[in-house]
Order: structure tokens, then C-alpha cells, then sequence
């Protein structure tokens, strides 16, 4: 078997074998590539994207606004499906793993994929979708999600994918901010040998809406006669559409993410920018061949999902696979199990997987060789080194690089790793900013410093951000009214030997098992129940989860009891989704606030993190403090 890794002075760099197989292995690129960044990019964007017609600027900066290849033309979907079709039209583009074990494995050639798509986006067009329209999708981890996002890449419609656990609620807002007119969703998806229905949450969520048709795959086989019917559509249509040739800075998609106040914002990216990091990054990062099969286990409903699971391993010509359902159904095994019968390459996922499988024991995975792999990679989170050693070892089988993603939704693609034939894989450390970008960790004051605040420096990176949707004053206060002519990440990192260690977010985001979520978010949800007077969310670690939100709630009248625990957290459930459910909730009399009438989260924290908590004089009601401190002893 061969060993991709190699031990010098006590770190991991890559072996000779993955120095030979690898896209990059010199480290000298970063310094080429810093030396100019735009040219770099403008190399590597003619390099792996097809366009129709060249950029007329390759960079220009206006800040808080950038544009990369100016009025460069080209298909996103094209890059995707087209290119390969002709030399490479039977190898699999698209691996599927139902739930159910009872159901066959599904491959798509980029041929079938190809079809399916230029069908879909005839639907699309039949239904009156346009350029420039925004499409909302509801789908979980099936085909036909991917379908339905490269037709709207086909066509120039903007897609909009909605994580299929969230809420109706959650849904209904981002339809609302996106003002979409279609819906593509399904019927439900299975979850744990469970059937989980979609079609009360689809019909709740468009009421009032501006949606017009629903289009609905029928995964369980249910029928909703106002629903338009996925598959009877495509039979209808022609069976070739051609690609509308869009600009570079036409949208590609919105996706919406959490931020520090209670509104999701619909982050904005283009289309050349886009996918030209995408290309690139999942090229490198992953060291992936055309031949390879890369499995990215998030779902569509995040960015990772959308750059790794789908697009990234598309613009590479490779193979990516998907697995609907829920990682140890039935069993612990499945994962290793999918890996193992796949021939899986590159495999991708988050710390709280990793964690999650440790826990369930060794003897699940030392079952399997793991052979086929080559390199595995992490994201969402920090992970820490106990999770990082086991995956290492008892995944990667103490022979695979295992590189550590830093990113966001709004970054697009990855910005801080180590490269697999460069190195080093340092538990932990992320790395080095991306060839061609750039990254600085300063003070308060926008000065360079060991440790601190993390930022992005000019030229910024190609796969960014383009805007908030139809919210420029919180895309100026978010991202450029702390440090100006930086890109603000809201995220913590210091250096260790020249490579970063990202310690987390800064602000009021957590990550809940690898999920971004906002406390005023998940604490105007609960303030919407008509039982409560106010409440604060604050985040604790956790062992597996990374994070968990915690809520301390204030009634409108009367006590707490575990049937308003439940109550809370089906209104949570309805709101967001399960996946916001707090951990725990507290029911106190009162919170601690400053005069000016703010609530003090960390003197919450502390109080649960059992320490004495600090600055008690700001506060106008300090004498609440040990009634809190009692409810939460007399809880635990
Ligand atoms: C965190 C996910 C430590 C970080 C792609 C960031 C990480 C937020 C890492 C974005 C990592 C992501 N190490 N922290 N390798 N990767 N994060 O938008 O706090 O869901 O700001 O994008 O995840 O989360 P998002």
C-alpha cells in the first residue's frame, strides 16, 4: 500500500510517492504566486476554466467592492458538464449511496448527468425561468439536487439551496429574500431507516410566498396534486438546451448563512471568480486526478457542500459521490463501508464526524483497509489533536496527508491549508494561505500581530463574496467597518512556525457540529414563543459536537417544567430546526444586563463554565448572578 506520508523531525511532510503524484510539490509557488497575485490567478483562471471570450480587466478593486475577469464570458455549467462530454462521456461523474440498503447504488455518467440537466433546464425555461432569476431549492442529498443547480447554471438562473432540515420558517425567509417564483424539492428523504417528509414543511414555507410552481421529485413515492412532478417534467421537454453565456460577474447562487444578528444573509457569488478557486482549490487541495473519486460528506444545504461535494470534483472532470442519509445507519460501518466498495480517494468531512466515530469505537473501521485512499481532509471547525491523531491513524491508516480547510460561505472555496505535496500536516494548523492569496492575523487596530484577529489582504481572493443580496449596508458593516482595506473573517487564528491555528469566531456565531448558527438567531426564535419575556443563548463546548448552544429563558409568568422545555424546543424546531435545538435550558428569573439594558453572555459563561464571573459591577441588576448560579448547579 502505498504511504503518502513521511515523518521529518517530528512533523509529516508528504512521501516521495505523493511528491510524484502531486499537481503542486515545490514550495517555491508561494512566493511566485505573492510575488503577483492577479497575474497567478489570471494563469490559472485561462488554465482550468473554458471561456467564450477573454476578460476585458483581470482585476479591479474599488473597496469595498472587487471584480475578477471583468466582463469575462463564459458557462458555468458548460466547465462543468460540457467540456467533459465529448472525450469522457461514459466515465461517473456522480456516485449516489441511497439510505436504504435495500436500494442500488446509482452512477451517472457525465453523459447521463449531461441529459438530465439540459433537460431540467428546459423545465426550468418552460416554467418562465430567466437570467437573472432566483430559483429556490429544498432538496436533500439525491441526484437530482445536483440536476436541478447546473440547470440554473445552465441557463443563468441564480440557485438558492435551502438545507432540507431546516424549517418551514427558514425556508419561507430565504424564499421571501430571494423572491423566487420556483421551488424544486421532494417528497421527503430517509434519515436513520426513517422516511422524513418534506411536502407539509414545502406547503407551509410557500403560502404568502412568491412561489408559483413547485416542482417535486418523488423520492418515497407520494403525489401532491398541486405539486408539478419531477420526472413527468423531464419526459416533456427537448432534450438539449444551450448554455446562456454569462459574464463573470453575473451571480452563480446565493446561499444563506448566519451572521451576528437574527436575518440569514444571502451571500452572494459570482460565476468566473467562483469557479475558477473552485477549480483550483479542489485540484490542489485534494491533489484530485481526473480519475479520482472524491467523497465530501457534506450536504448541498452548506457551501462546503456546494464547492466539494458537487462542483469542485465536476470542473475537475472527476467523480464525486453522495450518501443520502445519516452516517451510522445501520450501522457504524456504513461510512467505511461506502469508502471501501467506492474506491473512495479523497475523503472530506467535518471534526464532529470524526469525533462522533471515535466514540463509537475502533472495531467499526478496523474492519477496512481504507486502501483506495489518498488524502483526507477536515473543515467546519477547529479539530482538535485526539481527533485529528485517530482520523490519521485509523482512517487514514497512518500512510494519508490529512489537510486541515480553513474557509466560509463567503470565501467560496478554501483559503488556509497545507498543500498534499508540500506539507507540513500539522495536527491542529491549518497552514498556509492558498497560493495566490492573502492572510494576516492583526490587533484591534489593523496591525500585524502573532496573534489576533484574522483578515484577508488585496488582492482578495477570486471565489469571495460579491455582496449580501439586496443588503449592501450589511455587507460594508459585517465584513469592512473594522479594519477598512482588510477583509474581516470574524475569526480568531495565531501563528505557530510561520502556519495558522484557527482558534474560532470572534463574534456572536457558533458552530454546532460543524453548523454555523448565530445566537441571535436561534434567541429571536425562541423570543417569537408567546410564553417568553426574554432569553440569552450562549455557546459551551462539547465533546463531540464541538459546540452547543445553551439557553437561559425568562418567563412571561409562572415556572419551568419539562413540558416547557419541550414546548421551546419544538418552537425551535419550527423556527430554524432541529439542528438549533439548545442543549439545555435554564429557567431564571432574570438576566444579568448592563444599564444601558444589555444582556451580559459572558457572565453566562462563565457562571456555566463554573468560574467566577467578572465585571458583576457593570451590571444594573448583580444580585440576579447567584439565582442564576443555583438554578444551573441544581440542573446539572
Ligand atoms: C469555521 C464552512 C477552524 C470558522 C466552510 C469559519 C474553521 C466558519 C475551519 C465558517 C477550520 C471553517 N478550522 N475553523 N479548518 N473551517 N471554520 O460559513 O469559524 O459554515 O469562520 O463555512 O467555520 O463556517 P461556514
Amino acid at each position: 500500500m502505498p504511504r503518502y506520508i513521511t515523518k521529518k523531525s517530528g512533523k509529516y511532510y508528504p512521501s516521495k510517492e505523493m511528491k510524484k503524484i502531486a499537481w503542486v510539490n515545490d514550495s517555491k509557488i508561494y512566493k511566485q504566486a505573492d510575488k503577483n497575485p492577479v497575474e497567478f490567478w489570471e494563469k490559472l483562471a485561462k488554465e482550468g476554466i473554458s471561456w467564450e471570450s477573454d476578460w476585458k480587466k483581470t482585476y479591479e478593486e474599488k473597496l469595498p467592492y472587487f471584480t475578477w475577469f471583468k466582463e469575462g464570458k463564459l458557462n458555468f455549467c458548460a466547465n462543468a458538464l460540457d467540456r467533459y462530454v465529448k472525450n469522457k462521456g461514459d466515465s461517473v461523474a456522480l456516485i449516489w449511496v441511497p439510505e436504504p440498503t435495500k436500494e442500488k447504488t446509482i452512477r451517472l455518467t457525465y453523459k447521463e448527468l449531461y441529459e438530465k440537466v439540459n433537460k431540467f433546464a428546459n423545465v426550468l425555461k418552460k416554467y418562465k425561468v430567466k437570467k437573472g432569476d432566483v430559483v429556490s431549492i429544498y432538496l436533500p442529498l439525491i441526484p437530482e439536487a445536483l440536476v436541478a443547480m447546473l440547470a440554473c447554471a445552465r441557463i443563468g438562473a441564480i440557485h438558492s439551496v435551502v438545507f432540507s432540515a431546516f424549517s418551514a420558517d427558514a425556508l419561507k425567509k430565504r424564499i421571501i429574500d430571494g423572491k423566487s417564483k420556483i421551488l424544486v424539492t421532494a417528497d421527503g428523504y430517509y434519515r436513520r431507516g426513517e422516511k422524513e417528509d418534506l411536502i407539509e414543511k414545502v406547503k407551509k414555507a410557500i403560502r404568502g410566498t412568491t412561489i408559483k410552481k413547485v416542482i417535486m421529485v418523488k423520492r418515497l413515492g407520494k403525489r401532491v396534486s398541486s405539486f408539478l412532478d419531477f420526472d413527468k417534467e423531464m419526459k416533456k421537454v427537448e432534450s438539449e438546451c444551450k448554455p446562456e453565456i454569462m459574464k463573470s460577474e453575473d451571480i452563480l447562487f446565493l446561499l444563506y448563512t448566519s451572521g451576528t444578528t437574527g436575518k440569514p444573509k444571502g451571500i452572494i457569488h459570482d460565476t468566473g471568480g467562483y469557479a475558477v478557486q473552485a477549480y483550483w482549490t479542489t485540484k490542489w487541495n485534494f491533489n484530485l486526478h481526473d480519475e479520482d473519486v472524491m467523497w465530501c460528506t457534506a450536504d448541498i444545504g452548506w457551501i462546503t457542500g456546494h464547492t466539494y461535494a458537487f462542483y469542485g470534483p465536476l470542473l475537475n472532470g472527476a467523480t464525486s459521490l453522495i450518501y443520502e442519509g445519516s452516517p451510522d445507519f445501520p450501522n457504524p460501518e456504513r461510512w467505511w463501508k461506502i469508502i471501501e466498495e467506492n474506491k473512495v480517494n479523497v475523503f472530506y468531512t467535518a471534526p464532529t464526524a470524526i469525533r462522533m466515530f471515535m466514540k463509537f469505537g475502533d472495531k467499526y473501521v478496523d474492519k477496512y483497509k481504507l486502501s483506495s485512499l489518498k488524502i483526507l481532509g477536515t473543515v467546519g471547525e477547529p479539530i482538535d489533536n485526539e481527533a485529528w491523531s485517530w482520523y490519521f491513524k485509523k482512517i487514514g491508516k497512518s500512510r494519508c496527508p490529512v489537510i486541515d480547510t480553513w474557509w466560509q460561505t463567503e470565501t467560496g472555496g478554501t483559503l488556509i491549508n497545507a498543500l498534499p505535496g508540500i506539507g507540513p500536516f500539522v495536527p491542529t494548523v491549518a497552514g498556509k494561505s492558498f497560493p495566490g492569496t492573502r492572510h494576516l492575523i492583526v490587533d484591534e487596530k489593523g496591525r500585524k500581530k502573532k496573534k489576533g484577529f484574522l483578515v484577508q489582504a488585496s488582492p482578495f481572493a477570486p471565489g469571495m463574496l460579491q455582496g449580501v443580496y439586496k443588503n449592501p449596508k450589511k455587507y460594508v458593516e459585517t465584513y469592512w467597518k473594522k479594519f477598512k482595506e482588510y477583509y474581516d473573517t470574524s475569526d480568531g487564528a495565531y501563528l505557530i512556525n510561520g502556519l495558522m491555528r484557527i482558534t474560532g469566531r470572534t463574534d456572536d456565531v457558533m458552530k454546532v457540529a460543524g453548523h454555523r448558527m448565530s445566537t441571535a438567531e436561534l434567541e429571536n426564535a425562541i423570543n417569537e414563543d408567546k410564553i417568553i419575556n426574554e432569553c440569552a443563548v450562549v455557546p459551551i463546548p462539547d465533546k463531540i459536537k464541538g459546540e452547543v448552544p445553551v439557553a437561559f429563558v425568562v418567563l412571561k409568568k409562572g415556572e419551568g417544567s419539562e413540558d416547557l422545555v419541550k414546548q421551546i424546543k419544538k418552537h425551535v424546531d419550527e423556527k430554524i430546526g432541529p439542528i438549533a435545538r439548545p442543549a439545555k435550558i435554564y429557567f431564571v428569573s432574570d438576566l444579568p444586563k448592563t444599564r444601558s439594558g444589555k444582556i451580559m453572555r459572558r457572565i453566562l459563561k462563565s457562571i456555566l463554565n463554573n468560574e467566577e464571573p467578572e465585571g458583576l459591577m457593570t451590571l444594573v441588576n448583580p444580585q440576579i448572578v447567584e439565582g442564576i448560579k443555583e438554578v444551573v448547579k441544581n440542573e446539572d
